[in-house]
């Protein structure tokens, strides 16, 4: 009776294989120079860590409200953006109130909605994973109030259509417009029609780009909608360790985290050009630091690139995603050993 609720939930899963090359996770490959490590060091000596965290961050959100261009009254921090995609679940609407997200996309919309037991409208994208109109009618017919639209999509990698985003907004549906993938993208983001909106919410997070260890996400909202969400949070959410090492790494690692971001956009157009030239494998276009493709057996390959070494995420087993598996770019050298044993794997084998 205690656990009626969850009892048939399963716990989110990811790849854990051990490998030598980790294409899995989408993080950045990139480590931090050595100059910055040692300025952490120092600075995470003097944290009281007997003491609780400042749990308003304020030194914090007034670098990231800077880095973003808005205030720290338009920010509220989590504990990564997973936290803040619960709090969200748990405090727009009642749970008989539908939550609605496109499939395929992130799994922790339905995790998190799950858990709480919300009533879920989960509706397919198109042939390239773009956004329905019909599609969007069909589930706004079922009167969800909150939305969650990753954008760029995770795993597909591709961005949605502004206007259909937009579109569910002007329905009235609370709509979060998840941009964990932004960096990497030239697409136009969403922060302005969040600052101006009373139901639309951009998500951040600072995995992506090198800090997924800190577990650090962003929301960025209308003052007043960041205050009422802001109630709800865990007052000691982000600790001192994490509040010390993003001060200083979004202050004086912003242009070393920019060069990465460079180098790992050029890296997805080189290892997209690349797969492109294997045959049998259709590889989608990525505004993300991934790439999905499809291939032949999907199964066959995910094992045999761990017997190469190389860790990348299936997808097959995921609805609409039979026989894809999504690449992570990774440093150079190891895109280079990755487009090695791919082309030998599909040339030689399937
Ligand atoms: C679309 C999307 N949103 C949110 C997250 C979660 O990020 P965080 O590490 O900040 O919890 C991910 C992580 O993969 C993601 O792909």
């Amino acid at each position: 009776m205690y656990f009626d609720r969850i009892k048939h939930l399963k716990a989110y899963k990811t790849e854990t294989t051990p490998c030598k090359i980790k294409l899995s996770s989408n993080e950045n490959p990139f480590d931090l120079s050595e100059k910055l490590k040692e300025k952490i060091a120092k600075e995470i000596k003097k944290v009281p860590l007997q003491r609780y965290p400042d749990p308003t961050s304020k030194e914090l959100k007034e670098i990231i409200a800077d880095m973003y261009g808005v205030k720290p009254e338009n920010l509220v921090l989590g504990n990564g953006s997973d936290e803040l995609i619960h709090l969200l679940i748990t405090v727009i609407g009642d749970y008989d109130q539908p939550v609605m997200y496109p499939i395929p996309t992130f799994p922790m919309y339905q995790v998190s909605a799950d858990i709480v037991g919300r009533k879920k409208v989960e509706f397919p994208l198109d042939q390239n994973f773009q956004l329905d109109k019909e599609e969007i009618d069909k589930a706004l017919s079922q009167k969800p109030i909150l939305a969650f639209f990753a954008s760029p999509n995770n795993p597909t990698g591709n961005s949605f259509d502004r206007d259909l985003i937009k579109y569910v907004a002007e329905k009235g549906v609370f709509t979060v417009v998840d941009e964990a993938y932004i960096d990497f993208s030239d697409k136009e983001d969403f922060v302005n029609e969040a600052l101006y909106s009373k139901n639309l919410v951009v998500l951040r997070t600072m995995s992506k780009i090198g800090l997924a260890g800190i577990r650090l996400g962003v929301l960025i909202a209308n003052e007043e909608v960041a205050g009422e969400i802001d109630k709800a949070r865990p007052p000691f959410n982000i600790t001192s360790p994490t509040q010390a090492i993003g001060k200083i790494v979004l202050t004086e690692g912003r242009e070393e985290i920019r060069k990465q971001i460079e180098t790992i956009k050029k890296e997805r157009d080189k290892m997209a050009e690349e797969l492109k030239k294997i045959p049998n494998i259709y590889v989608y276009p990525s505004d993300a630091n991934f790439i999905l493709i499809k291939v032949p057996d999907g199964d066959k390959l995910h094992k045999d690139l761990i017997k190469e070494g190389i860790l990348v995420r299936n997808m097959s087993h995921l609805p609409k995603m039979e026989n894809c598996l999504r690449i992570s770019i990774g440093k150079p050298e190891e895109n280079k050993v990755f487009l090695e044993a791919i082309k030998n794997l599909l040339g030689n084998r399937q």
